[in-house]
């Protein structure tokens, strides 16, 4: 095969943050640029889907006939074979001739070994980036590429689930909506939403409904890795390159390559790492802590976040060309409390799927919920959403005495919040769920408040003796831990880091607990982050 001339590649577009998304300098920039698949907000409140679309037409190939082919997914194959995206049924095409990668603002046409070789405008290539209007050539066929956008209006989708994502909402379905058609691409996506809303479950439906399915599903907590490590743990690092590095590593994005790389907690992410991340967007590739050379990879990336990212920027503690990177598609997941319809069938599908809910023979030990039960849960803020449900259910399980959740069953904070709601206004509402009440701040989903510990740290509750040693246990620590962590927060007026230096563990660590027990101080000041 004849050495193939690498074509230029162009330079990312860094942009300076008042300037504007990058999008459009590189527009300026670059004529392979290819506006990103994006959701555009009007100012109607209608949204609209900015769809990227791969149009080629079979201009010259071994049927005669101009055939047009048109793609949405991130990678589209051509070859002779039955199994590629496109076949081209030609004898000089090879069976798996070339692909064609859609990267956030371009195509990338990659040849694949092909015997005859891929060409762009009869210039060779290995690999090259597709300008609209440009000839393709494959041994004898002749395709021409060109990039199609369609801008569609958003239509709810009429399904009560999407992958793992259950609910029937009319703001979710409008997601579901959403996630079908930019799932198959390999757009990059941004998760908002409070803790507990289902960041994650939206993140893992988007990664199995797309191409990328049978590839790796790499995650990342920004939030829960001490900060000097988290550039070597997302990027590998070379052999001796820090003390402690005895040997060469690869990264989060090396192990992601041909999948997905989620990283969570994305506004924890120092503001020094940040324009790494932002290479690796842009470049598609990445560098090993200690490194020279660049290594590519192929990852789609996802990110989630429970921080108001644009006040962060405004803030100064996120990057402007980072965030208008990751925001061509955001997805902003509604509060519980914004969706009281969903609650039965959320609750339906924690009864049904959950292991605690099991008789030895499989059969599940509660089969349903009482009415009022129901209006009780309904009429809950759910500060801590649907984990906060779905721990609610796991412990009405276990109190419930016979096969149906009674409201008896369900934690008195619950209950009275549910009361009282009609009547009273939003604020108080929250702040009967807060640790004692006395710090609206401070609000324990959970917990009846930190003046009335749950019941177990009086003592073991019956249902301890039902279960084995280790479930018995761990649902003691959990207790204490919870119970620890929110007195601490209590006594420090919701100052993380001072409850974590009392309580002489990483603040990482205690943000850590706090998220797994729903526990969510907005304190004092908690600014002075080290
Ligand atoms: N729409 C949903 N359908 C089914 N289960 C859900 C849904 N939303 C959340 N869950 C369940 O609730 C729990 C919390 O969801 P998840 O971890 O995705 O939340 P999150 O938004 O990532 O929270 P955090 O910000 O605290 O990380 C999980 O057990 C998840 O399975
Ligand atoms: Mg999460």
């Amino acid at each position: 095969m004849a050495p193939a001339a690498p074509p230029q590649q162009p330079q990312a577009s860094q942009t300076s943050g008042a300037s504007g998304p990058p999008a459009a300098a590189a527009a300026k920039k670059f004529p392979d640029f290819v506006p990103p698949t994006s959701l555009i907000e009007l100012p109607d409140g209608v949204r609209r889907l900015h769809l990227r679309r791969c149009k080629l037409v079979l201009t010259h190939g071994a049927g005669g006939h101009p055939q047009e082919f048109s793609f949405e997914k991130g990678e589209i194959r051509i070859g002779a074979m039955e199994d590629n995206d496109m076949v081209v049924g030609d004898d000089t095409v090879s069976r798996y001739h070339c692909k064609i990668v859609q990267e956030d603002n371009a195509y990338v046409l990659q040849d694949l070994g092909s015997t005859n070789g891929t060409f762009i405008n009869r210039v060779r290539i290995r690999e090259g980036f597709l300008k609209p209007g440009c000839t393709v050539h494959l041994g004898q066929s002749e395709l021409k590429f060109y990039a199609g956008e369609e801008e569609v209006e958003i239509v709810p989708s009429r399904k009560d689930r999407c992958g793992d994502i259950i609910g029937k909402n009319q703001k979710l379905r409008e997601i579901y909506a959403i996630i079908e058609k930019i799932a198959p691409t390999n757009t990059t996506v941004i998760i908002e939403g409070e803790t507990g809303t289902g960041k994650e479950v939206v993140a893992q439906t988007i990664h199995k409904l797309s191409a990328r399915s049978s590839g790796p599903m790499m995650v990342f907590d920004c939030g829960a890795v001490p900060e000097n490590l988290i550039e070597s743990e997302l990027f590998g690092h070379e052999k001796g390159s820090f003390t402690g590095a005895i040997m060469t590593r690869q990264g989060l994005f090396e192990m992601g390559d041909g999948g997905t790389v989620f990283l969570d907690e994305l506004g924890e992410l120092p503001i020094d790492l940040q324009p790494k991340l932002l290479r690796a967007l842009e470049q598609r590739e990445i560098r090993r802590v200690g490194a020279n050379k660049p290594i590519k990879v192929d990852v789609r990336i996802i990110a989630a976040t429970n921080r108001n990212l644009e006040q962060e920027v405004a803030a100064g503690r996120f990057r402007q060309d980072l965030f208008y990177r990751l925001s061509v598609v955001r997805l902003i997941l509604p509060p519980l409390r914004d969706r009281a319809e969903d609650i039965p069938i959320l609750v339906r599908h924690f009864l049904k799927g959950g292991s605690y809910n099991k008789n030895p023979d499989g059969t599940p030990r509660i089969k349903g919920v009482s009415r009022e039960a129901m209006e009780v849960m309904q009429g809950y803020r759910w500060p801590g959403n649907v984990r906060e449900l779905l721990n609610t259910v796991e412990r009405a399980v276990s109190f419930a005495d016979s096969d149906t959740i009674e409201a008896r069953d369900l934690p008195e904070h619950i209950r009275d919040q549910a009361r009282h709601a009609p009547v009273r206004p939003p604020a108080a509402a929250m702040a009967m769920a807060t640790a004692g009440g006395t710090n609206p701040a401070l609000r324990i989903p959970t917990s009846p408040g930190i003046s009335a510990p749950p019941a177990p740290m009086a003592g073991p509750p019956p249902e301890s003796f039902e279960s084995t040693f280790k479930e018995a246990k761990e649902r003691w620590v959990s207790s204490f831990e919870r119970d620890y962590i929110v007195a601490l927060l209590k006594k420090n007026h919701g100052n993380i880091s001072h409850a974590a230096r009392e309580a002489d563990i990483d603040r990482k660590y205690f943000r850590k607990l706090m998220k797994k027990y729903d526990i969510d101080a907005m304190g004092e000041d908690d600014s002075d982050d080290e």
